[in-house]
């Protein structure tokens, strides 16, 4: 049977979902991004060439599937571009097999001024946003302001929704930042000739999914970050702003929920984060250097390290249960090769999982030792050449989280995994 699959990350982003999307992508006739927008990067490694896609759907490397930016995106023009230029400057054939919703709303030059201008301001409490300009535009498309990208391909339309968002704009970047206001002329004129370079690609996503789905044809819905940065289920307010659980696969590409019928979670055999906010498991020692340094931990999209720690059960439980996910795909797990001993967390110390960032803070891991393996993983793609004590710790994990694991990630190339069941067959 023909599937629709969602593939998103459980924890905080970064937990391998391209390099899965890309995988899978084998038996996908479509790949669609449904949230988010740049702030995501996704590593791809094939045959030692590495790529970092930001906005487009890692589908975009296969010959002949075709890539879809849904409605729930965020879409920063001349990140697209540059992104476009990129992959047909190394001979990948973009532009006729990328299509962009018109309902997607566009990241402008303010939003970014604006986020970085807000993260000044905070200070030593700042979320370490990624810088561009995501959260003020999902403010301006709750706010019904916004100008999506049906708005940037009209000259007229777009002349006048700027003219009054940007007054609205540089009022508070001149009177509350005390900071230079930005040019209409500059950003209209940047705006026209992006939305030239773009506009053969807009169309009706939501009709052309809905149409891929008539014609029998299989879908693959990719996630950006992570469950615990999500909107409503994350550690609030360090989190992105958008949705980045399930749900919102549906609500950003204009499918129905009922259209969803396997949703693969993404976990690393450990965690990581960027940017500030609560994470329970957090190393601060010799344990969590060797995470950072073996797992080669730093973000894809703005190069900082990332923060590490031992894998933490009962988040991942619960990304299990907000996201309903079938099947888990546990990834890096050749990281944990040189590890004695390996911890999950798998108590709280409290009853309630944390509703804000401030009741994270009182939380007292309990842990759950496991005995490492103390050999190579890296490349294995067979379950029975896995050593027992690692077979031991996915164990561990299905039991905890109460769902399977279908696949391994064992390196960082294509080829290296277990698939032990494939979502899309
Ligand atoms: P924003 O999405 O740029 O507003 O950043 C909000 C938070 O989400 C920050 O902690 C970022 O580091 C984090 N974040 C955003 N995108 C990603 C991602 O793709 N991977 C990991 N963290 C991310």
């Amino acid at each position: 049977m023909k599937k629709t699959v969602v593939v998103l990350g459980t924890q905080w982003g970064d937990e391998g979902k391209g390099k899965i999307v890309d995988l899978l992508t084998e038996n996908a006739d479509a790949v669609v991004r449904y949230q988010g927008g740049h702030n995501a990067g996704h590593t791809l490694i094939i045959n030692d060439e590495k790529t970092v896609l930001h906005l487009i759907p890692s589908g975009i490397l296969r010959p002949g599937v075709k890539c879809y930016i849904g409605n729930g995106v965020v879409i920063e023009p001349s990140a697209l571009i540059k992104e476009i230029k990129q992959l047909e400057a190394s001979g990948v054939d973009v532009q006729s097999r990328l299509f962009i919703s018109k309902s997607a709303p566009v990241i402008m030059p303010y939003h970014i001024t604006l986020d970085q201008l807000r993260e000044q301001a905070k200070g030593k409490d700042a979320i370490g946003t990624t810088g561009r300009g995501i959260g003020p535009a999902y403010e301006d498309k709750v706010a019904r302001r916004g100008i999506r990208i049906g708005d940037l391909i009209d000259s007229k339309l777009l002349k006048d929704k700027l003219q009054t968002v940007l007054a609205y704009h540089n009022f508070v970047i001149e009177h509350y930042h005390n900071s230079e206001p930005l040019s209409f002329d500059e950003v209209y004129q940047s705006a026209l000739q992006q939305a030239d370079f773009i506009k053969g690609m807009c169309s009706d996503v939501t009709g052309q999914l809905h149409q891929q789905l008539e014609n029998g044809d299989q879908l693959l819905m990719e996630g950006a970050q992570g469950t615990l940065l999500d909107i409503d289920h994350g550690t609030y307010p360090f989190v992105t702003s958008s949705n980045t659980t399930s749900g919102s696969a549906a609500a950003g590409s204009g499918l129905g929920a009922t259209h969803i019928d396997y949703v693969l979670g993404i976990t690393k055999a450990y965690t990581t984060r960027v940017g500030g906010g609560p994470f329970p498991t957090e190393l601060f020692d010799e344990d969590g250097i060797e995470l950072a340094k073996r797992g080669v931990e730093f973000g894809a999209t703005t190069g900082r390290a990332r923060r590490c720690g031992w894998l933490d059960l009962v988040a991942l439980k619960r990304a299990v249960q907000v996201n309903g996910v079938t099947g888990l795909c546990v990834t890096k797990l050749d990281v944990l090769d040189t590890f004695k001993t390996i911890k999950v967390c798998t108590g709280y110390g409290q009853n309630d999982f944390p509703g804000a960032a401030s009741e994270f803070e009182q939380i007292k891991p309990e842990y759950q030792k496991l005995t490492g393996w103390l050999s190579s993983t890296k490349g294995i793609t067979d379950m029975s050449a896995l050593p027992i004590e690692a077979k031991r710790l996915i164990e561990v994990i299905e039991k905890y989280t109460g769902v399977p694991v279908h696949i391994i990630s064992t390196g960082p190339d294509r080829s290296e995994n277990i698939i032990i069941k494939n979502p899309m067959q």
